[in-house]
C-alpha cells in the first residue's frame, strides 16, 4: 500500500487507474491536475492552465487560498470532529457568524449541496404540516423543469434529466414541476391544494446558465408569500459572489451586507448554500431560515455526523471573510461585464457560437450545432490544449466560471485563448 501512496504517476497512469478502479459516474476531460493556486491549475506533467470551471463554482476564492488553508491547518491540529453528541467551541461562533453574514435567525449545518437541499425539503414539509396545517403526507413542493439540485433519490425524483433519473425509481412523490421563468405557471401551481413551497435556482446553472427575466425572482417570491408557501432559494452554485451580488437574490448589488435596504433584494424564506461557502477546501453546506421555520426541527429529527464539524466551520468563516476582504462581489460583476462584452463582439464574427449569457462570472456560450453533437466537448478539448479548462454542460453549451480572484488582465488573456480556439476550430 505504501508503494501506491508514494509512487509518481503520469497523467495516463492516473486516468487508467480511475478507469479500472473507480465507478464510471463521471466523464472527465482528459487532464490530470496535480496542483492549484489562485486562478491556475497544473497537470501532472507541469502544464499550467487557467481554471474556467472553479470546481462547478466551489473555488470562487481561488485554489488553495492561504487564509482558508491556514484556517484548515490550524483547526486540523486542534480538533476536527466531535459529532453533535457534544458541543464544540467553533460551531456556536460559526453559527453566529454565518447567520449575521446572511441575516437569518438560524442555520442548519450540513456538508454537501444535495444534503442541504434534502434538509430544506424536510424543513419545508414539516413547516407545512405543523405551521400551515397541511394534512400529513399531502404536502407538495413546486420545482422547475431543467432543475439541478443534486443526486439523492428524492432530488432525482423531480429532475427531468433522463441520465440522472432513469432506473433510479421508484420516485419520491410530492413535487409539482413547472416551466422555469414562467410566472403564470407558478400562479396556477400555487392554487393547487397543499402547496408547501417553491424550490428554485435563481439562475439555472447545470441546465446551461439560464437567467430568468428581470424581476422574475422578486415576483415569484411575492406570489409564494400571497399563497403562504415558502420561497426556497438554492444558491449552491449562484451564491457567494459568483453572479455579481453576495447572492443572486441580491440582484446586481455589492452592498456591504446590508441587503435588506436594496431594492433589488429578495429575501428567501429558506436559503440553501454549499460549494464556495468553504472556498472548495472542505465540504460545507448550510440551510438558513428564521425561527418560525427552523424551529420545527427538534433533536433526533435531522442531522449528520460531520455536519457542523469544527474544521468545516473554521474553514467556512475564513472563506466567507475572503469574499469581502478581496471585493470579490465587485470583481465578479466587473469582470462578468467585460467577459460578456468581449464575447458578444466576438460572436458577431463567429458562425460557431450562437450567444453568450450569464451574470457576474457565471456565464455560458451556446454552440450553433445540434445538442447531440460533440462540438462542445471537442471545443473544450481544444481549449485544454491551449491552456484553459472548461466543461460542456447540457446540450451544446459550455459553462465559463473562473475563480473570482481573477484580474482584468488575466481575464483578457483567457478571452484571447477562447477566441483563438474557436476561430481555429471553425477553420
Ligand atoms: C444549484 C445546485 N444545487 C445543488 C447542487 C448539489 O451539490 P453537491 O454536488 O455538493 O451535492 C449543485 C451542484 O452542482 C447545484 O449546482
Amino acid at each position: 500500500m505504501e508503494a501506491i501512496i508514494n509512487q509518481k504517476f503520469t497523467s495516463q497512469d492516473a486516468i487508467d487507474l480511475e478507469d479500472k478502479h473507480g465507478a464510471h459516474n463521471y466523464h472527465p476531460l482528459p487532464v490530470v491536475l496535480a496542483k492549484g493556486e489562485g486562478v491556475y491549475v497544473w497537470d501532472v506533467e507541469g502544464k499550467k492552465y487557467f481554471d474556467f470551471l472553479s470546481a462547478y463554482s466551489a473555488v470562487n476564492q481561488g485554489h488553495c487560498h492561504p487564509k482558508i488553508v491556514g484556517a484548515l491547518k490550524d483547526q486540523a491540529e486542534t480538533l476536527t470532529l466531535t459529532s453533535r453528541a457534544f458541543y464544540n467551541d467553533v460551531l456556536g461562533p460559526y453559527e453566529k457568524y454565518i447567520t449575521e453574514y446572511f441575516k437569518f435567525d438560524k442555520v442548519l449545518p450540513m456538508n454537501t449541496g444535495a444534503e442541504a437541499v434534502e434538509t430544506a425539503i424536510k424543513i419545508c414539509r414539516k413547516w407545512a404540516y405543523e405551521k400551515k396545517g397541511i394534512p400529513e403526507n399531502e404536502a407538495k413542493i413546486i420545482v422547475c423543469e431543467g432543475n439541478f439540485h443534486g443526486r439523492t433519490t428524492t432530488i432525482v425524483s423531480f429532475s427531468n434529466d433522463e441520465d440522472a433519473r432513469k432506473n433510479f425509481g421508484p420516485y419520491t412523490p410530492g413535487f409539482i414541476k413547472i416551466p422555469y421563468n414562467d410566472l403564470a405557471a407558478l400562479e396556477t401551481a400555487l392554487k393547487e391544494e397543499n402547496v408547501a413551497g417553491l424550490l428554485i435556482e435563481p439562475i439555472q446553472g447545470e441546465a446551461g446558465v439560464f437567467v430568468p427575466d428581470e424581476g422574475f425572482i422578486k415576483k415569484a417570491a411575492a406570489l409564494c408569500k400571497d399563497a403562504d408557501a415558502l420561497f426556497i432559494a438554492d444558491e449552491i452554485q449562484t451564491g457567494i459572489a459568483r453572479t455579481g451580488g453576495l447572492l443572486r437574490v441580491c440582484g446586481d448589488c455589492s452592498c456591504e451586507n446590508k441587503c435588506e435596504q436594496q431594492a433589488t433584494y429578495t429575501r428567501p424564506d429558506m436559503l440553501i448554500l454549499g460549494k464556495a461557502i468553504s472556498g472548495g477546501v472542505f465540504p460545507v453546506s448550510a440551510v438558513l431560515a428564521d425561527d418560525g421555520i427552523m424551529n420545527v426541527i427538534k433533536p433526533g429529527q435531522h442531522g449528520s455526523t460531520f455536519g457542523g464539524n469544527p474544521l468545516g466551520a473554521k474553514v467556512a468563516m475564513a472563506a466567507l471573510d475572503v469574499i469581502y476582504d478581496e471585493n470579490l462581489i465587485q470583481n465578479a460583476r466587473k469582470l462578468g461585464n467585460i467577459f460578456r462584452e468581449r464575447m458578444e463582439k466576438f460572436i458577431a464574427t463567429s458562425d460557431l457560437i450562437k450567444l453568450v449569457r450569464g451574470k457576474g462570472l457565471l456565464n455560458a456560450i451556446v454552440i450553433n450545432d445540434s445538442p447531440d453533437s460533440s462540438t462542445a466537448w471537442d471545443l473544450c478539448v481544444a481549449l485544454k490544449e491551449n491552456g484553459l479548462l472548461a466543461k460542456p454542460t447540457h446540450g451544446n453549451i459550455i459553462r465559463f466560471a473562473p475563480p473570482l480572484v481573477m484580474t482584468e488582465a488575466q481575464l483578457h488573456e483567457c478571452c484571447d485563448i477562447i477566441e483563438k480556439t474557436i476561430t481555429d476550430f471553425s477553420k
